[in-house]
């Protein structure tokens, strides 16, 4: 099944049978014209429907009323919707033999028929400018970069607006430049940051403009028509309109270039072929044409009178091409849609590569983040085992004194109580640590105790001895030498004291 009836089918009420979503399709198309004016309507089919779908696809929507709904609350969409349809593929150089006949004969041809008057050239689908910055090249190369701005001046111009920005820029990437012979690249073009910029002279012969050749007026007077690979995405009655506008446009005597499946087997009342197999035409010279072709400029169809036996024969070949021909373009235009989505495909690939580059970086960073954390972490660990090494060190050294050690900070708080302390007071170095040491009932004369510590915290008294009477922890009295003595930091200002308390021989019972 054709991959449009699959999706074009809408399961309404189960009782029913499936709907073709046909009729959507057409609303779309009358949508688009109505707030767009843009025609769609004169494209076809076909090809239409398959780069609706793809966008509908992209979307995620699988019907066409869905889709117009879509259209009609989602502004934005019909610039995507525009970009899908119009399939900008294009190259510099595409299809080479035509170019090498072009530069071989027809363009010195002009040349010499222009006799050093101005040379007008259109071309008419221009894309992102590859097709009419070629013919600049080749113009260049016939008549000198320098005259080339004096006599030659080429239209260039497309429906798409964001192609034609492009176009502008005149600047392409390596991968767009790769089919210009390297002589040529070197001659015409500039690096500009890993891309490739026109020379101004060049870009400036060329002028680019929106025209949409369904309905804006003909480029006049011009010698050479190129219309490439555009005229086979039209229906054809538009094609027929769209020739006749082209017939007017053109010098007699003129050339009209075609793309490679555009043969204009069904319209040799307007142009005779001059080179069939590079799609080369002129127009049929006859001189009461331009009245009638100006009536098919606006219907499309043309009137045969006489119709003979043989011209009846003729008929039926003509039909034949033409049945050859729409299916040639048929083929093309799938070919064209294959291509645009192999660029497309590329394009994601070249976003995936450049994304899995950043992850790249983005993991090595992380890695040695976290080599940097590792040998942290090991420094720390060093650090850790250094300070418990001096702890054990420090509390070894307050076991093995003999007097009560006893330190404070600067609110009294105990952070030193050893063992001989403990003995002394009966209280144990877990009680004493952190309380205030004028608050613990360790049987000290406190008044004194504390005006003694606060005179050495204020700095108002140096290290020095008391002497105090003090009752021990079984009760008994005893004669204590307070040895007190400030606790500075390196950058010498006190931070508590540090008392050492020696029992003094001959104490009396209370
Ligand atoms: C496949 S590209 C051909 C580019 C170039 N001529 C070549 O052969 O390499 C077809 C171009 O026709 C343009 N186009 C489609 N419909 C058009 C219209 N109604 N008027 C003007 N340009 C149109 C598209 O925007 C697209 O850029």
């Amino acid at each position: 099944m054709d991959k449009f009836l699959e999706v074009g089918v809408v399961e309404s009420d189960p009782a029913m049978a499936p709907v073709p979503d046909e009729r959507f399709f057409e609303e779309i198309l009358l949508h688009l014209q109505q707030t767009r004016g843009f025609e769609f309507a004169a494209y076809k089919p076909a090809s239409l429907k398959r780069r609706l779908l793809k966008r509908m696809q992209v979307v995620g929507v699988s019907t066409f009323e869905g889709y117009l709904d879509l259209l009609q609350v989602r502004q934005e969409e019909f610039a995507e919707l525009f970009n899908s349809i119009l399939i900008n593929v294009t190259s510099f150089f595409r299809d080479p033999e035509v170019w090498d006949h072009m530069a071989a004969v027809v363009i010195p041809e002009l040349v010499q028929a222009a006799d050093d008057g101005e040379i007008r050239i259109w071309s008419a689908g221009c894309a992102s400018g590859q097709e009419p910055f070629t013919l600049a090249i080749l113009l260049a190369e016939a008549i000198g970069a320098a005259r080339l701005r004096e006599r030659v001046k080429i239209y260039a111009t497309d429906a798409d607006d964001h192609a034609l920005t492009v176009a502008r820029l005149a600047t392409y990437s390596p991968r767009q430049v790769s089919d210009i012979p390297d002589a040529l690249l070197r001659k015409y073009f500039e690096p500009a940051g890993g891309d490739y910029a026109l020379q101004r002279d060049l870009r400036r012969t060329v002028v680019f403009g929106r025209h949409d050749l369904l309905q804006d007026a003909p480029i006049s007077r011009v010698d050479l028509l190129v219309c490439r690979n555009t005229l086979m995405y039209f229906n054809a009655d538009t094609q027929g309109r769209t020739l006749a506008r082209f017939y007017l446009s053109l010098k007699p005597g003129g050339y009209l270039l075609l793309g490679r499946a555009e043969m204009l087997f069904s319209h040799g009342a307007m142009f005779t072929p001059v080179d069939l197999k590079r799609r080369l035409f002129r127009p049929v010279a006859k001189p009461d044409h331009r009245a009638r072709l100006l009536l098919l400029a606006q219907t499309g169809r043309v009137t045969f009178n006489e119709i003979t036996e043989q011209r009846a024969l003729q008929g039926e070949l003509l039909q034949l091409k033409h049945e050859l021909e729409t299916a040639y373009e048929e083929l093309e235009t799938t070919n064209e849609e294959l291509q645009s989505t192999v660029e497309e495909l590329e394009a994601t690939n070249e976003e995936l590569q450049s994304t899995n580059e950043e992850l790249e970086t983005m993991n090595e960073e992380l890695q040695s983040a976290n080599q940097e954390l590792q040998s942290t972490n090991e420094e720390l660990r060093a650090r850790s085992i250094d300070l418990n090494q001096a702890n054990t060190f420090l509390e070894s050294v307050f076991a093995s004194v003999r007097s009560a050690v006893v330190i404070v900070n600067r609110d009294s708080r105990v952070l030193v109580w050893n063992d001989r302390a403990a003995d002394l007071w009966g209280v144990r170095s877990q009680e004493a640590e952190g309380r205030n040491l004028l608050d613990l009932d360790a049987g000290l004369p406190l008044p004194q105790v504390r005006e003694h510590l606060r005179e050495l915290l204020d700095g108002t008294r140096e290290a020095g001895d008391l002497m105090v009477s003090a009752t021990s922890r079984r009760g008994t009295a005893v004669d204590c030498r307070l040895r007190m003595t400030p606790l500075r930091h390196p950058g010498n200002e006190i931070a508590g004291v540090i008392l050492l308390v020696e029992e003094q021989v001959g104490a009396q019972q209370p």
